[in-house]
């Protein structure tokens, strides 16, 4: 709810308020945001210095703008803090400073053009209107409040009241001042195959920024980030959680000035952008989004995956299933058949997955990566019977049909770009710079946003298709546009992206739209709002998906973190892991499977088909149960759990990225979100180890005459596995949130199946269901396990 009283205005969620204030000089103050307050508490709340500092500024209210705790500030007038917005009036001055004019309160959003945000039912908005004391240039500061999740959405509208032109430097969505001391700064770096690596690290006074400048919301650091109180842990201590609805060049900083008050700004990266506000003209920014808790990391994520589940996936896919995928890529790479598709379909089908989906390589000239982008036609040679033929013949097994497309870019050896050159983004005066052999196609023209909208729409009305992967494998360069300013061009480009997703999966909006750019490279709320899921990485090794999914753990929901089953070795690393924990890892996220099925063994069969049968059973819980993270295990180990959002069924995962030692000690299973008042039936989802993993110790148990690495146990290695870390217990949900003790790992002797078998890579799955009422009396009853 959204209340205002003798100049404060409140913004109050379910745990969380913001008080803002309008200070005696007409500047917008940040009183508060944290826990729940009264009103009549702000005064006391607001940070209002009686004197100021020697050499500090201070105007003619007697207010000293270097030191307020503000929600906006100005350049050139006394605050020397980092301003969210830099301009230039026609005369060269650039000094700014906005005063309160007035303001609304709106039921809902308020509506904002060309650029995705979040979705209002129940939401309130306060639209504070405020002038630039001696130009005529208005801005608007537009704070969304989504009480059910506790998160304020916060954007801003430029507009120039004058006749002349104004150009835009720097356009930040968001701004404020908190105060504290002693802040962390959470957020996700890495770069192709090692996205969303989460990096904590101390603040102190300076600014500490993070940006993208490759056109995309980039693999080298995501938009989101937090930042934290001294000892915050997964569900302990005060957390600001910050992200952007945009896909494109976004920029973040904190900056801890000498008097400890954190000033926080997100939005477009200035860097490359200029924008020219004519007269009449408005700017909108993107939406940002924040949220805080004193509930830690945990209470974090909780508010952003509820808002993510709600409010930003498209409404058709909110409370739906995914499909389990068979993609084509690590299978067959672009060396696609129709006989070879089908029969990945058959073999898919029959091990419970759902839906194939056709990767790179299936339109003409596109042998590999160097031509045929932007053609759109099928290959004759490899699908003789077209696009058309395959997908019935998909459908009558049973199958759903996916295609894979990547509509931005062009090959320079493709139809397209002999035709049209002037597609492309490239600088007259400079030799293209090529990523992947491709080029960019320049959105910003109407004529290229009609034919990749014909293209894609064409695609999709002509075929039973229920799954597009929108691929996008290069970085923005040569900023250059014969039709677009090269300073607007970057968020023209996104904005004219937005507009075509819209044209297409706005009237198509059945279709799951799987978003892609080389694995994570544009994992943000922007394409969210198009794509409920997005390929996280092309790292599909198991171990580096804990990490990459740990990470985006932090800010979005598992429902949206698409993962893959693949083979082992793996093409990204070498690493040999384990099939349960390819699985297990892949199962807290949308579960697909991208490897060749036609080289599994009997035994691999029969477990991926127990994977899947297990998956579908459980899948509204893993796709949409409310996500945590342990934060008590060593540091080789990670342990994930989802529930219910009763608490009565949870699935949680234990992992071990290597063994440190031999002679483990114990493991515990805890979760201590699990209702302590009830019981429950927990048990291991039923796994086994390969015998190859014993290699030559199988002869100790063999023959003398049959060799681990022999050919007789080679072939029984692709029939047997040994059962492995079954257990079994009842309890109370005290005991979970205590800890209970798992069997023992491998110690270097021995056998039984309740032994974990884990080695360097293990991992296991336990389900945990609360038992009916009654039943649950274990009170000095034994568990299994003893
Ligand atoms: C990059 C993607 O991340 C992969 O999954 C795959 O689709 C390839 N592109 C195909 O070229």
């Amino acid at each position: 709810m959204i209340d205002v009283q003798d100049g404060y205005f409140r913004l109050a969620g379910r745990e969380t308020a913001m008080v803002l204030h309008v200070n005696e000089s007409g500047r917008l103050e940040m009183v508060h945001y944290g826990g729940p307050v009264a009103l009549s508490d702000a005064p006391f709340l607001r940070f209002h210095p009686l004197l100021t500092y020697g050499t500090e500024l201070e105007d003619d209210q007697g207010n000293f703008p270097d030191h307020e705790t503000l929600a906006w500030s100005g350049l050139g007038r006394g605050d020397f803090r980092e301003p969210p917005l830099e301009v230039h009036f026609s005369d060269s001055a650039f000094t700014n400073e906005f005063l309160y004019d007035s303001h609304e309160i709106l039921e809902g959003t308020c509506p904002m053009k060309g650029l995705p945000s979040g979705r209002g039912e129940g939401a309130q908005s306060l639209v504070i209107h405020m002038k630039e004391a001696a130009r005529p240039l208005d801005l608007d500061l537009v704070f969304t409040l989504f009480p059910d999740e506790d998160v304020i959405g916060r954007r801003v509208r430029l507009i120039n009241r004058g006749e002349e032109p104004v150009v835009l430097d720097k356009v930040m969505s968001t701004m404020m001042d908190l105060p504290g001391r002693d802040y962390g700064l959470l957020n996700l770096t890495g770069t192709w195959n090692r996205e969303a690596h989460p990096v904590f690290r101390k603040l102190d006074v300076g600014r500490t920024v993070q940006a993208s400048l490759t056109g995309a919301s980039s693999n080298r650091v995501n938009p989101a980030f937090a930042l934290y109180e001294k000892g915050t842990g997964e569900d302990r201590g005060r957390v600001y959680g910050f992200n952007l609805i945009y896909s494109g060049n976004h920029y973040a900083s904190v900056e801890e000035s000498p008097h400890h008050f954190y000033r926080v700004q997100a939005g477009i990266n200035p860097e490359g952008f200029s924008w020219t506000l004519r007269a009449g003209e408005t700017f909108e920014s993107p939406q940002a989004v924040m949220t805080t808790t004193d509930r830690g990391f945990g209470g974090m994520s909780d508010h952003f995956h509820r808002f993510i589940n709600k409010r930003i996936i498209p409404e058709a896919w909110q409370d739906r299933d995914r499909p389990i995928a068979i993609n084509s890529w690590e299978a067959m790479g672009p060396r696609v058949s129709e006989g070879s598709l089908l029969k990945l379909a058959k073999e898919g089908r029959d091990l419970g997955m759902e839906l194939l989906v056709l990767d790179d390589g299936w339109f003409q000239g596109r042998e590999s990566d160097t031509a045929g982008l932007g053609d759109y036609s099928e290959d004759a040679k490899k699908l003789p019977g077209g696009l058309d033929r395959l997908a019935r013949k998909v459908r009558d097994l049973g199958m759903d049909f996916g295609l894979w497309v990547e509509p931005e870019s062009v090959n320079p050896d493709s139809d397209l770009y002999r035709a049209h050159p002037d597609y492309a983004i490239q600088s007259p005066d400079r030799t293209p710079i090529l990523g992947r052999h491709q080029l960019l196609l320049d959105l910003t023209r109407t004529e290229v946003q009609d034919y990749i909208v014909d293209q894609v729409n064409g695609l999709l009305d002509r075929l039973p298709i229920s799954y597009i992967k929108w691929d996008m494998n290069r970085h923005m360069a040569d900023f250059f546009s014969p039709t677009c300013p090269a300073g607007e061009l970057a968020h023209r480009y996104i904005l004219s992206l937005y507009r075509i997703l819209d044209r297409i999966f706005g009237t198509h909006p059945q279709v799951l739209l799987e978003m892609c750019s080389s694995g994570g490279n544009r994992f943000d709320l922007g394409m969210l709002v198009y794509a409920p899921q997005i390929w996280a990485s092309d790292d599909t090794d198991p171990v580096e998906r804990l990490t990459i999914q740990k990470g985006l753990s932090y800010f979005y929901p598992q429902s949206t973190i698409s993962c893959h089953v693949s083979a082992a070795p793996h093409s990204q690393t070498l690493r040999q892991t384990p099939l349960p924990t390819r699985f297990n890892v892949a199962a807290m996220g949308v579960l697909g499977y991208e490897l060749d099925l036609g080289r599994l063994s009997p035994v691999d069969k029969k477990a991926i088909q127990a994977q899947t049968a297990f998956y579908k059973d459980h899948r509204s819980l893993l796709q949409r149960g409310t996500f945590h993270r342990r934060d008590d295990l060593p540091d080789h180990q990670e342990g994930f759990a989802i529930l219910s959002p009763d608490r009565r069924e949870g699935v949680v995962l234990m992992a071990q990225r290597h063994l440190d030692h031999a002679g483990p000690a114990y493991d515990r299973l805890k979760v201590s979100q699990i209702d302590p008042d009830l019981s429950y039936m927990v048990r291991s989802r039923p796994q086994k180890c390969q015998l190859a993993r014993f290699g030559h110790l199988l002869n100790y148990v063999l023959p003398p005459y049959l060799k681990g690495d022999s050919l007789p146990v080679a072939i029984a290695g692709r029939h047997m596995a040994l059962d492995e870390g079954e257990f079994e217990g009842r309890m109370t949900g005290r005991a979970l949130h205590e800890g209970i003790f798992l069997p023992d790992q491998f110690k270097g002797s021995g056998y039984d199946k309740k032994l974990r078998l884990w080695g360097d890579y293990g991992a296991q799955l336990y389900t945990i269901q609360a038992l009916p009422e009654g039943e649950g009396e274990v009170e000095g009853e034994s568990n299994d396990n003893e």
